[in-house]
């Protein structure tokens, strides 16, 4: 186990076994290993990225979500191009350095629109700007990175072919794949990430999705346990495992040690005080909800999703005070993934 350690802390490489063994450990030496590489890679900043949810129309029929097109019993929203700017006009006023677009897959939104939306949020301000609006062409994706976007949030969800394929009616593994591997050689800072907890999911897929992050060189990973929503067919699935999910977030510190990891919403659902565990065992990353109310209750990608913050003067006091209780501080700059020195 202690060897594991090391060789993760010092490598940055484990087989497929090792990380198995990890993730059937109790996690307290893991916990303790992430966090020592998170101070030395990445230091003591938590960088704020302030998302705004600006469609719950989607296209998709994601078996665990909640804002699948199936779903009938959910109030659609499109904020409008206009709506969309003035909210993140109000996130870089109170000192947000990062803003998120995070949208279901909706044609309305399409590649002019988005680099119309994208040129003016930059021109707001010195301000990095991340999408998370699912598969699209390389083309589409070209004209978002001219237009100025800096990063783009796709996970994985699993590497698992014939678990994805059951999870997602119509949609094709290897395009998702694609989609990672054209941001990546188009220069995004590029984010992917899994679910912990599906049904039927293995522990050695889990461990694969590790290897996958390494191998696509991710930029960003985002971990969260599967929360069974119920308007959706896995409504009586079992929650996924909190404990499960801090260990392989942890693993994937020890891998892709300066990367950014996100503390998700996701496990401080399921937790309470699961985003302060989560910086504590290998995230430096935080990522408020500045969506107003009215809107952001109806991402209900997951029932009771924690937090939205909106845009209120003392979000980053509040948020100051939370991270000052761990020996932690908010990031100053945009965030970008740190070199390894
Ligand atoms: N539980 C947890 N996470 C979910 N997501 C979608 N539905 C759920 C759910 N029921 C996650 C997916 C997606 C991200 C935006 O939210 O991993 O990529």
């Amino acid at each position: 186990m202690n060897s594991i350690l090391n060789k993760g802390k010092e490598t940055h490489t484990l087989s497929l076994s090792e990380i198995i063994e990890l993730l059937n450990s109790d996690g307290v030496e893991l916990y303790k290993a992430a966090d020592e590489v998170r101070k030395k890679y990445v230091g003591d900043e938590v960088h704020l990225r302030a998302l705004i949810e600006f469609t719950n129309i989607c296209k998709n029929t994601c078996m665990y979500c909640g804002i699948r097109s199936a779903n009938n019993n959910i109030q659609r929203y499109r904020l409008s191009k206009t709506e969309i700017i003035e909210l993140a006009k109000q996130g870089i006023d109170i000192g947000f350095k990062t803003i998120v677009l995070q949208g279901g897959e909706d044609s309305y939104f399409n590649k002019d629109l988005m680099c119309e939306i994208i040129s003016e949020i930059k021109s707001l301000g010195d301000v990095a700007l991340t999408l998370s609006i699912g598969e699209r062409s390389l083309d589409d994706y070209r004209a978002f990175k001219l237009a100025g976007a800096d990063r783009y949030l796709l996970r994985i969800e699993t590497t698992d072919e014939n678990l994805y394929k059951n999870m997602h009616p119509g949609m094709n593994f290897e395009n998702r794949k694609r989609c990672l591997y054209d941001l990546k050689s188009l220069g995004f800072e590029t984010g992917t990430g899994c679910l912990i907890g599906l049904p039927n999911q293995t522990i050695e897929s889990i461990a694969k999705d590790i290897l996958f992050f390494k191998e696509l060189d991710a930029d960003m990973i985002g971990v969260g346990p599967f929360i069974p929503h119920p308007d959706t067919p896995l409504a009586d699935n079992k929650i996924g495992s909190f404990s499960l999910a801090l260990k392989v977030m942890a693993i994937t510190r020890l891998l892709l040690p300066n990367i950014n990891i996100p503390a998700t919403t996701a496990m401080e659902t399921i937790c309470k005080d699961g985003r302060k565990m989560a910086l504590e065992c290998g995230a430096n990353v935080f990522m408020p909800n500045i969506t107003d109310y009215s809107s952001a209750h109806k991402y209900e990608i997951y029932p009771n999703k924690a937090g939205i913050n909106g845009t209120k003067k003392n979000v980053f006091s509040e948020i100051e005070k939370s991270l000052n209780s761990i020996n932690r501080t908010i990031g100053k700059d945009k965030g970008f993934k740190k070199a390894i020195e």
